[in-house]
């Protein structure tokens, strides 16, 4: 693989960041990643509007435009001859020169890291036979909020679920299901309606989620943003997740309960059907 290294596009084997980055020792960095399907970016201003922010909040200067991101992306993808799968960024604090707590010099130059990775996005297999998950607590801090590359406590929860012969985990918080480990999570009531947890700082504002709740209006899905409990979920008609990974992938059962008759519901397809035909 061609990737990105501020500034540079090299081959992977000659990519080198600094022992001191912050990234790494700190997970002081944010990401994003971004779809590509046929070779094109999939929502790439709403990924870009999202770094901007997670840049804001934790005072991370990026130092690219939107255009000039773009142009980083599209380059990889021609490099890497992509086609279907996604981006990958990452912005540091750069490197701090030493293992230090406090923020070095405001002048520090950040890294800039971005690489592609080649899935079937499309036609994934999870896709039409949905996704096994459990439940387990959120361990997460309070910013969830915000894009960080301080991704333990996910990992620890998909090392969980696989435990248990699940795919994944969705996180539980004061009783009620955040997301999941890396996605926003839906359940279907028994009308129809779609429940999905409300915007706050306890979970991702997925872009893939922004444009759901968009198009499920256009064409007459209800989505009603409250909080949901795991036994709401055990017992919805259906259930579903999304993500840029992803787009739309069924939840066929959580807690080894089995959702409807454990087959994709008509809800959750249509919605992957309308975000499919958007692209
Ligand atoms: N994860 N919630 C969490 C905790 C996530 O990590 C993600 C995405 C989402 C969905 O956001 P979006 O629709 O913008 O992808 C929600 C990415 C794909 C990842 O970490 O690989």
């Amino acid at each position: 693989r061609t990737v990105y290294v501020n500034g540079e596009f090299l081959p992977e084997e000659a990519a080198k960041i600094s022992v001191f980055d912050r990234g790494f020792l700190f997970a002081d960095a944010v990401y994003e990643v971004t779809a590509v399907v046929n070779g094109k970016l999939v929502d790439f201003n709403g990924h870009y509007a999202r770094l901007v922010r997670s840049c804001t909040e934790l005072g991370l200067t990026l130092r690219l435009d939107e255009h000039a991101l773009r142009d980083i992306h599209q380059r990889l993808i021609v490099e890497n001859a992509l086609q279907e799968g996604g981006i990958y960024l990452q912005l540091t604090r750069g490197n701090g020169g030493d293992r230090d707590f406090h923020y070095p010099p405001a002048d520090t130059p950040p890294t800039l890291v971005l690489f592609t990775q080649a899935r079937a996005v499309v036609d994934h297999p999870a896709a039409s036979k949905g996704i096994r998950v459990v439940t387990c607590p959120d361990i997460r801090w309070q910013r969830r909020d915000i894009k960080t590359v301080q991704l333990l406590a996910p990992c620890m929860a998909k090392a969980f679920a696989e435990a248990q012969g699940a795919d994944d985990a969705f996180l539980v918080e004061n009783g009620y299901i955040t997301e999941g480990s890396s996605c926003n999570c839906y359940i279907v009531q028994a009308d129809n309606t779609v429940v999905t947890r409300p915007l706050s700082n306890s979970i991702l504002h997925g872009i893939t989620r922004k444009a759901l709740v968009r198009l499920a209006e256009e064409h007459g899905v209800t989505i009603e943003e409250r909080l949901f409990t795991p036994e709401e979920a055990r017992n919805a008609r259906e259930v579903f997740i999304s993500s840029a990974t992803t787009f739309v992938w069924p939840v066929i059962a959580v807690d080894g309960q089995t959702i409807g008759d454990g087959k994709p519901g008509p809800v959750t397809l249509l919605l992957r059907k309308i975000y499919l035909q958007m692209l």
